[in-house]
């Protein structure tokens, strides 16, 4: 089989900011709990005409240009997002027609924040056996379109954009070197919004309709997600051949500063070794990890030849990770 590697990347977040100052006048927080308890400063919010979807097609463009790659050679698309602007059509349709991709087949796929780490996985696997030459994956997300801004628990934790991969065959010991994929659905209730299920249950409000919001049991997510970071991370290494201390950099789903440190901390790494932006931009779900990839290579954590692993973990519950060489 061919070799599959990342060979552009490309981000796009709403100017708007919001602050844990404003939020201090949403709900009873401080920016003192927030930062020492999650690591959050700020988080970008969509506007009004901003939503997954466009989002989705501008950090596709973005990537197309960076790999100097035209839309008309794209034959894949998979975009993973939990915030898809409709039931259907899929996102990724949507992209599809509007960055004038017609030879693509195009999907989405859910799992939560760990969707962009799946959709790179299962990109490569197109492309490595030849069914697929050139893939757009993307994260895209508006979860502050979900969160229940009268809970302090959740709504100081997310916020939204996007980000994405172009993929395609690339020389033999570049690219994907090995991964690792898990779920276990029974800690689903533990992180979840409900769709369907939220309009069968008996009227709540005067509308009679409850807008479905995030739960989370923050305390046992904290300690699957610390537990899973370090275990997948090991695993997609041993099936890689690669050995930590070869790694350079580690781009782990940026949820909160205190489950990163404590996964390096498991591992027995320095935190040199892990790129984190989520004091900007908060925990994006499944775009968070194409965003971070992006500004680790924009800031030159990212160099042509190192070996980079990304690793996610969410609602699912899921939990993915794949190692590369740039
Ligand atoms: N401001 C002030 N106080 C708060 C806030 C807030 N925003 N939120 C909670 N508190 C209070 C609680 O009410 C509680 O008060 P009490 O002791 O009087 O009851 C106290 O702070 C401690 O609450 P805990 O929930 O125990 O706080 P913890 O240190 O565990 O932090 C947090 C909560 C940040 C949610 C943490 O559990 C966490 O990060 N969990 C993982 C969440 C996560 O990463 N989810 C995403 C992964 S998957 C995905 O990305 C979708």
């Amino acid at each position: 089989m061919r070799s599959a590697g990342i060979v552009g990347l490309g981000m796009y977040v709403p100017e708007k900011i919001l602050t844990n100052f404003d939020l201090e006048k949403l709900v009873d927080t401080s920016d003192e709990w927030i930062t020492t308890r999650t690591g959050i400063k700020e988080r970008r919010v969509a506007a009004k005409h901003e939503t997954t979807t466009t989002m989705a097609i501008e950090a596709a463009k973005a990537a197309l240009d960076d790999a100097n790659v035209p839309p008309s050679e794209v034959d894949l698309i998979i975009v993973a997002t939990v915030t898809p602007d409709c039931f259907f059509p899929a996102t990724a349709c949507q992209v599809q027609h509007a960055i004038g991709a017609p030879n693509a087949a195009a999907f989405d796929l859910l799992v939560g924040c760990t969707g962009f780490v799946y959709g790179v996985v299962t990109a490569c696997q197109f492309i490595q056996t030849g069914a697929a030459h050139c893939a757009l994956v993307i994260g895209s997300e508006t979860l502050t379109r979900i969160v229940d801004w009268t809970d302090r628990k959740t709504c100081v934790l997310f916020g939204d954009g996007a980000g994405a991969a172009v993929i395609t065959p690339v020389p033999e010991g570049r690219g994907l070197l090995g991964f690792d994929l898990g779920s276990d659905g029974s800690g689903g209730s533990l992180l979840k919004v409900d769709a369907l299920l939220a309009t069968c249950q008996a009227p709540t409000a005067i509308d009679g309709y409850r807008r479905p919001t995030i739960f989370m049991n923050g305390n046992e997510v904290f300690k699957f997600a610390v537990r899973v970071m370090a275990d997948s991370t090991l695993a997609a290494l041993l099936r890689s051949g690669i050995t930590l201390d070869q790694v350079d950099l580690i781009v782990p789903h940026q949820a909160n500063i205190r489950i990163i440190d404590a996964a390096a901390r498991r591992l027995g790494i320095s935190m040199d070794k892990v790129f984190v932006n989520l004091e900007h931009y908060g925990n994006t779900s499944a775009a968070s990890i194409p965003i971070a990839l992006a500004e680790a290579r924009e800031s030159q954590r990212l160099k042509e030849g190192d070996v980079v692993v990304a690793v996610g973990f969410g609602a699912g519950l899921s939990w993915a990770s794949f190692v590369m060489r740039w």
